[in-house]
C-alpha cells in the first residue's frame, strides 16, 4: 500500500495513508466494537479506506463464524455490518475507491459462501448503503463537497425483518455527543439530547434497502 501518493496531494490535502502495520495495531484497541456487527464506525477523512477495510474485515470474520451455516441470517446481518460504516473524504478518487474496495470485499467473502444462491437484490443494497455511507465531503465545513448542502448520515436499524432508514445531519450528531465521556446521561440514566432525523423512510425488507429512498 503506497503511503504517499503525489507530493502536491500532501501539500494540498495532508494526504499520507496509515500503514497498514499501524492500521492493525489501533484497530487492535478496539478489537471488541470492531469486531461487534452492529458497532458504528466513522472515519471523518477516510482517505480510500484503509482503516475502514480493517473494520470491515474484523466484522465479516464474526459474521462469518456466526452465520455461514444460515444464509437468511448472514444477508440480515449483511445490512447491518455494511450499515455500520461510514467515511467522510474531500477526494473524489479516495471516495469511490473506499467504496469499491468495501464492496468488493464483501462481494468476495459473500460469493465464497454461498456461490450457488447469490441474492442480487442484497448484492444492490450493500452498493447502494455503501454509497449513501461513504460521503464525498468536508469534515471542517460539514458540507458536502461542491455544494452548500450539508453532510448527512443515515442510520440504518431492523425492526424484525425490515429495515428502516433515518438521516440525521453531521452537525446535529455532533451536537449531541461529548467526547470526554459518551453522551451525555441524565440522573436517571436517559440520554439528555437525542438528534432528530431530518427525514424517514418507509420500511422496506431488509434487502431492499435501495428502495429507501
Ligand atoms: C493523513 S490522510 C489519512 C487517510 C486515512 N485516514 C489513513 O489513515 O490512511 C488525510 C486524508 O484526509 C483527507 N482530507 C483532507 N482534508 C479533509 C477535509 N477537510 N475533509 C475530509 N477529508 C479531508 C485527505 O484527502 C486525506 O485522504
Amino acid at each position: 500500500m503506497k503511503q504517499v501518493k503525489s507530493r502536491i496531494r500532501v501539500s494540498e490535502f495532508g494526504e499520507v495513508n496509515t500503514s497498514k502495520t499501524e492500521i492493525n495495531a489501533m484497530v487492535n484497541l478496539v478489537e471488541h466494537e470492531a469486531s461487534r456487527l452492529d458497532s458504528r464506525f466513522l472515519e471523518p477523512a477516510c482517505g480510500d479506506g484503509n482503516f475502514l477495510m480493517e473494520v470491515l474485515n474484523r466484522k465479516l470474520t464474526t459474521l462469518v463464524k456466526k452465520f455461514r451455516c444460515n444464509k437468511y441470517e448472514f444477508e440480515k446481518n449483511s445490512i447491518i455490518v455494511i450499515g455500520s460504516i461510514y467515511g467522510i473524504e474531500i477526494l473524489k478518487d479516495n471516495v469511490q475507491s473506499a467504496r469499491n474496495k468495501l464492496y468488493r470485499r464483501f462481494c468476495m467473502v459473500y460469493q465464497r459462501y454461498f456461490r450457488e444462491d447469490i441474492n442480487k437484490e442484497l448484492i444492490q443494497s450493500v452498493e447502494f448503503i455503501i454509497k449513501k455511507n461513504i460521503i464525498l465531503g468536508d469534515f471542517v465545513t460539514f458540507k458536502q463537497k461542491n455544494s452548500n448542502n450539508p453532510i448527512t448520515f443515515c442510520e440504518w436499524t431492523l425492526i424484525e425483518q425490515k429495515l428502516k432508514r433515518r438521516d440525521f445531519t453531521l452537525m446535529d450528531l455532533l451536537a449531541c455527543t461529548t467526547f470526554e465521556g459518551g453522551p451525555p446521561i441524565s440522573d436517571n440514566g436517559e440520554p439528555i439530547i437525542v438528534p432528530q432525523p431530518i427525514k424517514e423512510y418507509s420500511l422496506v425488507k431488509f434487502d431492499e434497502a435501495y428502495k429507501a429512498c
